[in-house]
């Protein structure tokens, strides 16, 4: 059976499972940013259990949330280079694999302020001194799953340096780094929280290495 309507390669893994990014290689007059794409309705995939590889040792973590793939294969390149561990954020109904659904489900989500309920369990974060925050971006700000996640969680981010990184449709990052700002600030959390995020077109995540490399010199 086919998920995807698109030609969907496997392009890399996650804590050795593969990642499927059906935007990757679209030339612009089709991927229209990022309007329409679907995912195989299991935000990433279905083949996968969600991503969860943790250590003792560690001193960042990536935590990150994805529907299609992309943002999720920055995770996983970002992961290959700081040997951070990685916590995938999973949402108790998986976003559709159908865009509108999926358009229709955020756009009802932000109106009534209800963001999804998580299914994952988070364990003690103290161990880290600095945390990656990976998603897409959704009508200009984080995707849900990831202001739930800050919502739920942000109390254990006190006094960590929380670095974000993104993909999007080519309209930017929009106002997510004020919006974890303001999401951790209301829950009286002191953080820093990087100005410069990486942000990548989410058909472009494939050919980001020397943009992300660049990023993470300065970073470090
Ligand atoms: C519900 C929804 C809303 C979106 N809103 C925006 C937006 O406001 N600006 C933008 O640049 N891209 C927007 N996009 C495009 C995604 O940010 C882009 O496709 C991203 O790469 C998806 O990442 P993922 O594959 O990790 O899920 C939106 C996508 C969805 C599904």
């Amino acid at each position: 059976m086919t998920l995807f309507k698109g030609k969907v390669e496997i392009t890399d893994h996650i804590a050795g499972q593969p990642i499927q990014a059906p935007q990757l290689g679209m030339p612009a007059v089709q991927w229209r940013n990022g309007y329409g794409i679907p995912s195989d309705g299991q935000d990433t995939n279905s083949q996968n259990k969600p991503t969860r590889q943790l250590t003792k040792s560690a001193k960042a973590i990536i935590i990150y949330f994805s529907r299609s793939g992309s943002t999720e294969l920055l995770a996983a390149k970002i992961a290959k280079i700081t040997s951070a561990d990685i916590l995938e954020i999973v949402v108790k109904e998986p976003y559709s694999g159908k865009y509108q659904q999926t358009l229709s489900r955020a756009n009802f989500e932000r109106q009534t302020k209800s963001y999804p309920e998580l299914k994952m369990s988070v364990p003690d974060l103290s161990q880290y001194d600095r945390v990656y925050l990976g998603f897409p971006i959704w009508a200009m700000t984080l995707a849900h799953p990831m202001t739930a996640f800050l919502l739920d969680y942000g109390s254990q981010l006190n006094h960590k340096q929380i670095i974000s990184f993104m993909s999007e449709g080519g309209y930017g990052q929009g106002n997510s780094l004020q919006r974890i700002e303001q999401i951790l600030r209301q829950q009286g959390v002191q953080a820093t929280v990087d100005d410069q995020p990486l942000v990548v077109d989410g058909n472009k995540v494939d050919r980001a290495n020397d943009q992300l490399e660049r990023w993470l010199k300065r970073i470090n």
